[in-house]
């Protein structure tokens, strides 16, 4: 059979598939988009989710991909035996409501056997016990005979990942030979040894499940497959395992190297902790390139646990220092030309991760001296338990976690009191949960507000005012300081001068919140005035108006009336409707992975951040533009619904992933364009938003990118100031604003024609001054010895130099010193003839670099050296001579 490498085996697949008229698509990012279910992607279907239901149409009905694939349910188990990792690569065709059992069967044995060419005595099926339609595909069209077809039950041939599409499955397993079985009577296909592996994996995707074991079936009958890339690499290369194939035994090598181990491919403590750090640095490169950076929750701790396991067996194999990095790099320049990601962002993937490692090996070293330490005393007192208390302490106060104590105290034959722990854990948490109860809740600015009656609250009415009527319930004031505002203290009235809070019970003011500023405005009555300078939300669901009474005076009870700043609320509104049309746009141009990751909108400009994970073009950003313009012409409608958020999330509305809503939401459309979920204020139709420009796009994290653009007011002040500076130019450059770029070109093209005159004059220059220098050549020994300071030039320029003249003499030796801001290069040139007569460039260099302050050396026909003290060239080339007189004795 012949072998093949990992990255042809996907190629080979995917072009496979291509000419089955599938559409090849990239690998989906690790985080899954718009899919709260999964922390990360663990199949090539995981993405297509949307594709299966029917809730999305796909590009094409027909579908391939590799796909990155993370699993971490094993996680205890990567290390221990070969057969498990983390990462891996899954190659997958997908038929939504195209073909069926039939051509997806024949195509996986067409792809085995006749393109793969692996060995058909080899191959096994298996169906749904009672797939009766699948069987008989592999027993009359394939030509299997039908002893060799299994039968298995739910456990193994319905597959199902937590909720989602689902259904009966057919897979393919591949005899790797007695040598790999246990032996044992009865061993065949489905037997938990080594021997028989699956391969190949199609699902007849027909249900939908709740998670929970109930199905519904889906409308269309659907085709996912899976093929673990390393795995069929492993058959066709012949090896043991995934360790072993071409790109993970290149990771696994440098390991290897680092730690200066050998790997046996068994099961000794090497072994494992060659075979952790292996997986778990692939792992780790792909998520970082994948915006996934260290924490302690979610997606974040996942990578910060496998770079910790990583970290603890490179000390367990002995490495010293950071060495991680090293190791990702191995994995970056084997997948790099599969997935460009890794290339693009290997900086980040490097700081991080050396971050995490130093991080790491600081709280390591503390802790397993703690740890050490309890041994001891667990010994003494010949208990095999740490307290649940002990490990906690141990989290708690030096960061180490509960699963590496564990795993570190397994060693030794000791246990951990785990529930213990997570009592401990709760403990810790209700404390701190009262402790704030009795605090204040956002620190000192709101201490007044805490013990406000309940039912004092206030109610928003400004997405239909901007002006509004109500009455003052609650009054605080304060001394007039910089940056403290209004709320020291509770007060009935407040007077000219001071500073304070004032809530009512409604308001047309927005306070600051979901990425949208603050309205400013006034509020009044009669003559008094009370000047409202930023508006917050404070708890119990009061809006606060915090400002200063510029005249007259409040009190409690009084009915005021509140204006908002029209115009300031109006410019934020077009850059909030512009933001929705932004990230609709955004979606159209780049695709749906496109998610909002924050926003920030006020009268000046706006700021979009979003995922995505390479640079934009020139041209995406064009169209970006070119689109929301095109939705502002058409001045579509601006519509808000308030509904359930179930109902909000039936209508396709966009939501931030992480955003908390309550049980009602608005929705906020702009014609069909785009549907989002926002408690912001917006214009009444996209008209009013005038222009839109994007000023600037660039990179904020990994895979984060953020938008800056004007609208309205903020951009027609842009295209001023463009064409003021225009105008400017054009007067320096003395022409028409029309007229500047022929200028520049012609000034640019005369720079060019007076720089290359410069250089032939600089060259002739030089010409002329070797004539000179060629006048101090002297005899010494019937040697010719040129010793000669020259000036300008840096040590390129005086072995160029040296080069020159050499030719110039036949036969001799050059000794050049050059002085450049108080340091001197010296160079020395030997010719093959004189070095036979005992000349020797190193050595020559050598006597004479102390005179000018240095030292240096070299090889016999050419030597440098540098100095710090110019006044001693002169003697340094004197000195030359004698030195070659005396070494030509
Ligand atoms: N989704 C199927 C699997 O992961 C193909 O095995």
């Amino acid at each position: 059979m012949e072998t093949y490498g990992v990255n042809e085996l996907r190629k080979m697949f995917l072009d496979f598939f291509e000419s089955k008229g599938h559409l090849v698509a990239n690998s989906f990012p690790l985080v899954p988009q718009n899919d709260n279910s999964l922390l990360l992607i663990n199949a090539g279907m995981a993405p297509l989710k949307p594709y299966f239901t029917g809730q999305e149409k796909p590009p094409r009905t027909r579908m391939a991909t590799c796909q990155k694939c993370i699993r971490t349910g094993d996680i205890d188990n990567v290390g221990k035996t070969a057969r498990h990792g983390t990462f891996f690569e899954m190659l997958g065709n997908f038929s939504f409501g195209d073909y069926f059992k039939e051509d997806a069967i024949t195509w996986c044995w067409e792809f085995l056997t006749k393109v793969v060419g692996l060995d058909p005595e080899r191959l096994y099926p298996s169906v749904y016990l009672d797939d009766d339609e699948a069987f008989k595909i592999w027993e009359e069209k394939v030509g299997i005979p039908a002893d060799r077809i299994f039968r298995f039950g739910k456990e193994d041939n319905f597959w199902e990942h937590g909720a989602g599409p689902c259904g009966p499955c057919s897979e393919v397993y591949y005899d790797r030979g007695a040598q790999y079985g246990c032996g044992k009577p009865g061993c065949t296909v489905g037997c938990d040894c080594d021997r028989y592996v699956e391969i190949w994996n199609n699902v007849f995707t027909q249900f939908e499940g709740d998670g929970k074991g109930n199905y519904t079936t889906l409308e269309n009958k659907n085709i996912d497959t899976g093929m673990g890339l390393e795995r069929l690499a492993a058959v066709v290369q012949g090896v043991p395992s995934i360790f072993d194939v071409d790109t993970v035994k290149a990771v696994r090598d440098k390991v290897c190297e680092l730690s200066g181990k050998e790997y046996k491919g068994g099961t000794d403590k090497d072994d494992v902790s060659i075979r952790v750090i292996t997986d778990h640095v692939r792992s780790v490169t792909f998520m970082i390139s994948d915006g996934v950076t260290p924490s302690n929750e979610g997606r974040g701790y996942v990578l910060r646990r496998l770079l910790r396991r990583a970290c603890r067996h490179g000390r367990l194999l002995g490495i010293q220092g950071l060495f991680l990095t090293e190791v990702s790099e191995v994995v970056i320049e084997n997948s790099k030309d599969a997935y460009p990601e890794l290339e693009e962002r290997r900086d980040t993937i490097f700081k991080l991760i050396s971050q995490e490692e130093e991080q790491f090996n600081r709280t390591v070293d503390q802790g397993l001296k703690l740890l050490s330490e309890l041994e001891e005393e667990m010994k003494e007192k010949n208990v095999s338990e740490l307290s649940g208390e002990e490990a906690f302490k141990l989290y708690d106060t030096f960061g180490f976690p509960l699963d590496l104590t564990v795993e570190v105290l397994a060693e030794k034959g000791f246990t951990v009191d785990e529930a213990g722990f997570a009592e401990a854990m709760k403990i810790q948490k209700d404390t701190a949960r009262n402790a704030r109860k009795e605090s204040n809740y956002m620190g000192a600015d709101a201490t007044v507000f805490d013990n406000l009656d309940e039912s004092i609250t206030s109610e928003f009415v400004g997405y239909c005012s901007n002006e509004y009527d109500s009455e003052i319930l609650i009054l605080t004031k304060a001394e007039p300081k910089d940056g403290v505002r209004g709320a020291d203290e509770l007060t009935d009235e407040i007077t000219e001068g001071m500073s304070g809070v004032v809530i009512t019970a409604k308001t047309p003011f927005y306070a600051t919140s979901g990425g949208q500023e603050t309205d400013t405005g006034v509020i009044s009555s009669g003559d008094s005035l009370f000047t409202v300078e930023e508006v917050k939300k404070l708890p119990g669901g009061r809006i606060g108006h915090f400002g200063k009474m510029t005249k007259g005076s409040l009190s409690k009870g009084e009915v005021v009336h509140l204006a908002i700043d029209v115009n300031r609320r109006l410019l934020s509104g077009r850059n909030h409707s512009a933001t929705h049309l932004l990230q609709a746009a955004l979606r159209e141009v780049l695709g749906n992975h496109v998610a909002q990751k924050g926003s920030v909108v006020d009268q000046h400009r706006l700021r979009f951040d979003f995922t995505h994970f390479a640079p934009m073009t020139q041209d995406e950003i064009a169209r970006v533009e070119a689109i929301v313009n095109e939705k502002i012409a058409a001045n579509l409608p601006v519509v808000t619904e308030v509904m359930a958020l179930e109902d909000a999330k039936k209508t396709g509305a966009n939501a931030l992933f992480s955003e908390k809503y309550g049980s009602e939401v608005r929705v906020v459309s702009m014609g069909d364009f785009s549907k989002e979920l926002c408690g912001g204020t917006h214009v009444p139709a996209t008209g009013t938003i005038s222009q839109f420009k994007i000023i600037s796009e660039a990179g904020i994290s990994a895979g984060v990118r953020r938008i800056e653009a004007l609208t309205s007011d903020g951009a027609k002040e842009y295209y001023d100031n463009l064409e003021n500076e225009l105008h400017e130019i054009a007067k320096t450059l003395k022409t028409q604003p029309d007229a500047v770029l022929d200028r520049i070109n012609h000034l640019l093209a005369e720079v060019k024609e007076l720089s290359s005159e410069n250089e032939s004059l600089k060259s002739k220059l030089a010409q002329n001054s070797l004539g000179d220098v060629m006048d101090d050549v002297k005899e010494v020994k019937g040697v010719k010895l040129l010793a000669a300071q020259v000036s300008d030039v840096d040590m390129n320029g005086l072995r160029n130099l040296g080069d020159q003249f050499k030719e110039k003499l036949g036969e001799g030796v050059v000794v050049l010193a050059c002085a450049n801001e108080g340091k001197v290069n010296l160079m020395v040139t030997v010719t093959e003839g004189v070095m036979k007569k005992g000349a020797h460039a190193g050595n020559l260099i050598k006597n004479i670099a102390s005179l000018v302050g240095g030292g240096g050396g070299g090889r016999p026909n050419m030597a440098q050296a540098g100095g710090k003290n110019p006044d001693g060239i002169p003697a340094a080339l004197a000195k030359a001579e004698e030195v070659l007189s005396d070494q030509l004795k």
